[in-house]
């Protein structure tokens, strides 16, 4: 059973699923939530504390789920609503919570209320639940406005209706996905029913995607051209007309009342947590304020180089941020949509994650293959990914993992082009290859694909044929393996009364390039970013160590948990 305490979302380890690529139970090459349920107990021996599942409502996948259909079903390539709820009781009695995707800023084509905004015309009701508008041009032909989509292309598309082409409508992502007209009072009713729709089935917490998106500047001025599209600017920049906009405040705020409702009637905790890349920091805590959000995420550790200076300073900058106003901060290494860490950071560049949204100069790189054609060492990638997996597990506050982390897998860059999926290799001319990379099907077990993720199908992203040692199974009696390596942290973390949520204070024994901090009572994390061994603090024991010691020194790239 999970736990009474209420403010277990203050210190979780929360285990991201992506449902396509988790584990397939019906053998048909997509995951699903059949093969969820059997890897609850792998989750639970894993040690985390809550699961966030990506969309697994009906779609039809032209952004791998993000594009939904029906926000109150779940979609029969991954099984029925009986089995969401047996996954959720599963998780529950085994004491994990369950979070789910709440997509609120667009939905699918598919989307009985899109299909019925195309169809009722121009000035309908139906087509004010949607962001629908008159091209410029002596005929309509040309967008609103120049607004690009982050996906690429523009982010306006034109209904061809029984008389030929007519109103545009915009989405911020893929055509496919149209987004939602959140000053609209209907919109806030559908969502409504929505978010108790699954909170009344148990649901513990919803992850927001898109969070900072919701609200556009009905005015729908141009943004500045980005010489690299010819299209305004798609990714967040202060003052952006559809990025953070004030209106966010109130229907944050209108949620969190919904959710407190929950725990006032006895309910228990019902939670929310931000996707966004809101910048600087202290417009992104406005989202945190007393009132509003739970969480949002953190994604500074995922932009960070794999630098002392650097990470002492985005480490410290968040966690005083989010003191501030009492909000436990977030971190993350990876996932779904960025480069997996064991890959990043076995680049010269460590700080760059292939990612969509971010800032113009990422889109920009992303543009010209700056990052891609970087070579990996993946034995030096994985090394730092074990003393990141460490160091982000001994900082305060929530850890997202992303499923895979945990086997220490690698970005597979060499897909073939004719499996991608991803709408941003298409909508780009394949110039950017996209995000499929980081979503290949885990490795089960066995010794060739599908490795046990399935029995025999061909699973919807080839594996790699190198990747026997990386299963669950391979590394599951292995005391050196990663997954043996997050197990031990893991434990150690859910009992350590210094772990979680609190601070911790830096120590300044060590030069330079090794971060080393303690938090009370007793705990010690050290993290050896440098080129040479250093030796460990007088009078510690070390309590995990993310590599093999060599002569009782810590090794470069290595960090270790210390009892002090
Ligand atoms: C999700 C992406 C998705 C996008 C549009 C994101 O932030 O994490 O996977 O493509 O929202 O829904």
């Amino acid at each position: 059973m999970t736990s009474p305490d209420p403010s277990w979302w203050r210190s979780a380890v929360v285990y991201q699923i992506y449902p396509r690529s988790f584990a397939d139970g019906n053998n048909d090459g997509t995951g699903d939530i059949p093969g969820m349920i059997e890897r609850l107990d792998y989750l639970r021996d894993l040690g985390v504390d809550a699961v966030w599942v990506s969309p697994w409502y009906p779609s039809p996948m032209a952004d791998g789920g993000y594009d939904v259909a029906d926000y109150c079903d779940i979609d029969p390539r991954f099984g029925t609503l009986a089995d969401a709820d047996a996954f959720l009781a599963g998780a529950h009695e085994r004491g994990m919570r369950v979070l789910i995707d709440l997509v609120p800023n667009h939905c699918s084509i598919a989307h009985p209320a899109f299909r019925a905004a195309v169809a009722a015309g121009p000035g309908s009701a139906e087509r004010a639940l949607f962001h629908f508008a008159d091209g410029r041009g002596p005929a309509g032909e040309l967008p609103p406005n120049n607004w690009g989509s982050l996906f690429g292309g523009p982010a306006w598309e034109r209904v061809i209706g029984p008389d030929g082409p007519e109103q545009w409508y915009l989405h911020m992502f893929a055509p496919e996905q149209p987004d939602w007209n959140w000053a609209n009072p209907d919109v806030v009713a559908v969502f409504d029913d929505v978010i108790r729709f699954w909170f009344d089935r148990g649901v513990d917490g919803l992850r927001v995607d898109v969070a900072d998106g919701l609200a556009k500047d009905a005015a729908y001025p141009d943004t500045p051209v980005d010489p690299a599209t010819g299209l305004g600017i798609a990714s967040f920049y202060p003052g952006h007309p559809w990025w953070n906009q004030p209106e966010l405040d109130a229907i944050q705020r209108h949620w969190r009342e919904l959710a407190d409702g929950y725990a006032e009637h006895g309910m228990g905790e019902r939670i929310f947590v931000c996707e966004a890349n809101t910048k600087p920091l202290e417009a992104l805590m406005r989202f945190v304020d007393p009132g509003r959000m739970h969480t949002t995420f953190n994604f500074d550790m995922l932009w960070c180089e794999w630098e002392a200076g650097s990470l002492r300073a985005m480490i410290d900058r968040n966690l005083i941020a989010h003191a501030a106003i009492g909000a436990p901060t977030t971190w993350v290494l990876g996932n779904h949509d960025s480069t997996r860490v064991a890959t990043r950071y076995g680049k010269p560049e460590t700080g760059k994650p292939f990612t969509l949204g971010g800032t113009p100069e990422a889109w920009a790189y992303r543009f010209a293959e700056y990052f891609w054609p970087q070579p990996t060492d993946i034995e030096l990638g994985r090394r730092r990914a074990r003393a990141a997996a460490l160091l982000e597990l001994a900082l305060p506050g929530t850890t997202y993992v992303y499923q895979g982390e945990e086997l220490g897998l690698p970005e597979v860059e060499d897909l073939p082009d004719d499996v991608l999926d991803d709408p941003s290799f298409f909508r780009t001319g394949g110039r950017i290859r996209g995000r499929d990379g980081c979503r290949v099907p885990l490795p089960w077990s066995g010794t060739t694909a599908p490795y046990g993720n399935g029995r025999d199908a061909s699973p919807w992203l080839p594996q790699p044929d190198v990747w026997a040692d990386l299963s669950a199974a391979a590394q599951d009696g292995d005391p050196d393996s990663t997954l043996s390596l997050y197990r031990r942290a893991l434990a150690i973390r859910s009992t350590h009364p210094a772990l979680g949520d609190g601070t911790l204070a830096w120590s300044d024994d060590y030069p330079g390039h090794v971060l080393y901090f303690t938090r009370e009572p007793g705990f010690g994390c050290l993290v050896n970013l440098s080129t040479e061994p250093v030796d460990l603090p007088t009078g510690s024991r070390v309590l995990v160590a993310s590599g093999p010691l060599s002569d009782g020194k810590v090794p470069p790239d290595t960090s270790v948990w210390l009892d002090r």
